[in-house]
């Protein structure tokens, strides 16, 4: 039970156990750090921060348990290390089974490091006020289109109605539990809630909340933590004529 929050119970789950190493580093992407912190404890710090959760279920490579004890930020709130799966889904269904007491759980992309501890605290709002599923999403930008294997495009939806989905997605615990019990496959977590049949909400995503996938995105991120570090005092002297 949790005395700020009566019964229920905000459980994170982050799943880190790939062992992609598409940024052009040496260990998982997981463990790159981002301003001298590894992303997954940039990504457990912001969820801490968001003083919106209860728990976080960390899934790593069996591997790298307790390096990944030895680098998680001190904490108020229980953090456990647990190991994934073979596919990211076997990782998600690690941490359902590490989060029993879970009344709601949200799923959050150790890649999106930055995500402000507003846009948790979004999310998690719409749990409680009643919505079953909720995600984050930014209107895009870029006109999109549907494209044949040889490289033909097919299709050009209505860009106003395409939304980039982010993460935290957060979710009822027994509906992503059904979810998972099922088995269907998806590109997000909130695709398999979909094929249920239940409405996901979408709350305003976060520029911040990026993924960081590429060395360029490794780029922007280290500036930006950079900035964030650097005093306004400082910051204005360096950019000031
Ligand atoms: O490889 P991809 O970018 O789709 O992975 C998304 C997230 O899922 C990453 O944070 C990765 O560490 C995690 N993952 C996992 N278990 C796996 C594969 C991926 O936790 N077996």
């Amino acid at each position: 039970m949790n005395e700020l929050h009566g019964e229920s119970r905000v459980v994170a789950l982050v799943p880190a156990a790939g062992q992609g190493v598409r940024l052009g580093e040496s260990k998982p992407k997981a463990f790159v750090p981002v301003g001298g912190s590894p992303m997954l404890a940039l990504a457990v710090d912001g969820l801490i921060a968001s003083g919106s959760v209860d728990e976080v279920v960390v899934m790593v490579p069996a591997d790298l348990i307790d390096e990944t004890r030895a680098l998680l930020p001190e904490s108020a709130i229980p953090v456990h290390v647990v190991p994934g799966g073979a596919e990211r889904t076997d990782s998600v269904r690690a941490g359902l089974d590490a989060a029993p007491d879970a009344t709601f759980v949200l799923v959050h992309d150790a890649a999106r490091a930055l995500t402000p501890p507003s846009l948790i605290s979004r999310v998690v709002a719409e749990l409680r006020a009643g919505a079953p599923a909720v995600v984050p999403a930014l209107p895009v930008t870029d006109t999109i289109k549907s494209v044949d294997a040889a490289g033909a495009v097919t299709g050009t939806p209505d860009r106003s109605g395409l939304r980039a989905i982010q993460t935290p997605q957060g979710f009822d615990a027994r509906l992503l539990r059904a979810a998972y019990a099922t088995d269907t496959q998806a590109t997000d977590d909130a695709g398999l809630v979909e094929l249920l049949g239940t409405t996901v909400l979408t709350v305003l995503g976060d520029p911040l909340a990026f993924k960081i996938t590429t060395p360029l995105d490794l780029v922007l991120a280290n500036t930006l933590v950079a900035q964030r570090n650097t005093p306004i005092a400082a910051r204005e002297a360096v950019t000031t004529p």
